[in-house]
């Protein structure tokens, strides 16, 4: 992780290798910290004009400043339109700047982004976007290369900040943007981590490493004991055995709410039996990144210490279709009792999170029960990588995620929970199949959960199976796993 901090000097007193500067509206950011400094560099705006450069969002253009300045480069980052920017754009511009100083063998980066206000944005909304930008732009997963490669030299960010009250505000929203970020890196190396190598148990090591956290492991035995079919049944063609993770965060005092968060766990999906084609199984080892956002989340949270109770639970297994896999025609039976005939093997999400579901509706009282999983190749095809599914039973709920999802920069969109297709799922020989009808798979999915979760309760099923991953690079995301919802579910329950 890099170094962000408050810088209280101005940029006149300022010295150093690169200094960041906006282009907004169509010129160099106006600002009077600023002007000094323009007023020095007259040459800087007209040959960024000469040059035809418009300030796209986006775009970065890096000019020597031949010693008229203190700082030998300085990079100017578009912003485009005043009246079109959001806070997103403020986390891709500290994202790119970060990178762009890093191909410059920048140590020491100077900003001046953290001068460009906005309307209806705090100073700490604004320092918490761009600490987020920075941090995630230059994360690489790097463990298993021998080689390791160029060794970033970018290692601090100073925000240019005035006034001790901004600067404050400020400070804080670098604390809050550090630990989200940690938590999104977190979550990231998780579902990185090669599938032989992050096995349940290893993501139960993982969870049990949490600071401030109490964690729980039920192993196969108790699951099996406990009567958790579902999940045992998924676990059966591995040698890697299943486990059931409890996490449990509580805050000093009275809580004013209690949220479950309940992440699909499955380290590898090959499909079980129901095999999948070989380009569908390169990238399943990210099967586990709902289970990395909780457990990411729940370590975060002991960081951040909001005033709400979260039980975080982790149903893990590996999908195998070794000689004792179960197979398509076997009646599995999960914690609440209902029996499920296994006619797709490869549906194996919503079997695992029954029985974690029906535990916690059993065990724990809570407000809000929120389940994040890849459950569905169909969301990926409904909603495409970027986008969450978000189907509920409260209103309320889904909103305030999506609000949270708005800030965070990871948009949600709700599916309904259409009971009318709930008669797909009818079977012949027990309460239910694990797959409905041929369409609207995600639908399906969220339908099938919705008989683990006590009634009445209030619940949003959650389907990352496209955001939780990055099939080509993005301003703040490398290829592979992007550590989704992390940051909105810290948003989401710092807001409660
Ligand atoms: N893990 C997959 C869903 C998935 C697909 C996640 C692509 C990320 C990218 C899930 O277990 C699965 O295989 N679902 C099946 C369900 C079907 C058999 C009802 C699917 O989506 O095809
Ligand atoms: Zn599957
Ligand atoms: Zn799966």
């Amino acid at each position: 992780m890099l170094k962000i901090a408050v810088e209280t000097k101005t940029p006149r007193q300022l010295t150093g290798q690169a200094l960041v500067v906006p282009f907004l509206d169509n010129k160099l950011l106006e600002h009077n910290l600023l002007k000094p400094l323009y007023q020095k560099l007259p040459q800087l705006a007209k040959w960024l004009k000469d040059s035809g450069y418009k300030g796209k969002p986006g775009s970065v253009k890096t000019v020597a400043t031949m010693g008229a300045l203190n700082f030998s480069q300085v990079i100017v980052v578009g912003l485009g339109e005043k009246k079109k920017l959001k806070l997103e754009e403020l986390r891709k511009a500290a994202a790119l700047t970060a990178k762009e100083a890093q191909s410059h063998q920048v140590k020491k980066l100077v900003s001046a982004l953290s001068l460009v206000e906005l309307e209806d944005c705090t100073t700490q909304d604004i320092g918490q976007v761009l600490t987020e930008g920075s941090q995630l732009a230059l994360y690489r997963f790097e463990k298993f290369k021998g080689k390791k490669g160029e060794k970033g030299s970018l290692n601090q960010i100073q925000f240019v900040v005035s006034g001790a009250k901004s600067q404050r505000d400020f400070r804080a929203g670098i604390k809050i943007g550090d630990v989200g970020s940690e938590g999104a890196l977190l979550a990231r190396d998780l579902v990185n981590a090669p599938p032989h190598h992050m096995t349940p148990l290893t993501l139960a090591k993982e969870a049990k490493k949490l600071k401030g956290i109490r964690t729980r492991v039920f192993d196969h035995r108790q699951i099996k004991k406990m009567g958790m079919g579902a999940l045992y049944g998924v676990g059966m063609g591995s040698n890697n055995p299943p486990v059931l993770i409890e996490m449990h965060y509580k805050p000093k005092g009275r809580v004013k709410k209690s949220v479950a968060l309940v992440g699909k766990g499955i380290t590898f999906d090959s499909g079980g039996l129901s095999l999948k084609p070989p380009q569908f199984m390169e990238t399943m080892k990210d099967d586990m990144a709902g289970s990395a956002s909780v457990i990411a989340t729940m370590g975060a949270l002991a960081k951040l210490k909001p005033n709400v109770e979260v039980w975080g639970y982790v149903a893990s297994a590996e999908n195998m279709p070794g000689g004792k896999a179960q197979r398509p025609g076997d009646v599995v039976k999960a914690y609440n009792g209902k029996t499920i005939e296994v006619l797709n093997t490869d549906a194996e999400g919503r079997l695992a999170l029954a029985d974690a579901l029906s535990y916690l509706g059993k065990h724990r009282k809570v407000d809000y029960i929120i389940d994040i999983a890849t459950l569905t190749g169909a969301a990926l095809v409904a909603l495409g990588e970027l986008i969450t599914a978000a189907i509920g039973t409260d209103q309320k709920l889904v909103d305030q995620l999506k609000t949270a999802g708005d800030f965070t920069g990871e948009k949600l969109w709700q599916l309904p929970l259409a009971e009318e297709y709930w008669e797909g799922f009818k079977s012949e020989v027990a309460d239910m199949k694990n797959i409905g009808g041929k369409f609207a798979g995600t639908i399906n999915g969220a339908l099938f959960l919705k008989n683990f979760i006590p009634e009445k309760a209030k619940w949003v099923h959650l389907d990352i199976a496209g955001p939780s991953w990055a099939y080509k690079p993005t301003a703040y995301h490398a290829v592979g796993g992007t550590g989704v919802m992390v940051r909105t579910f810290l948003r989401f329950l710092s807001e409660l």
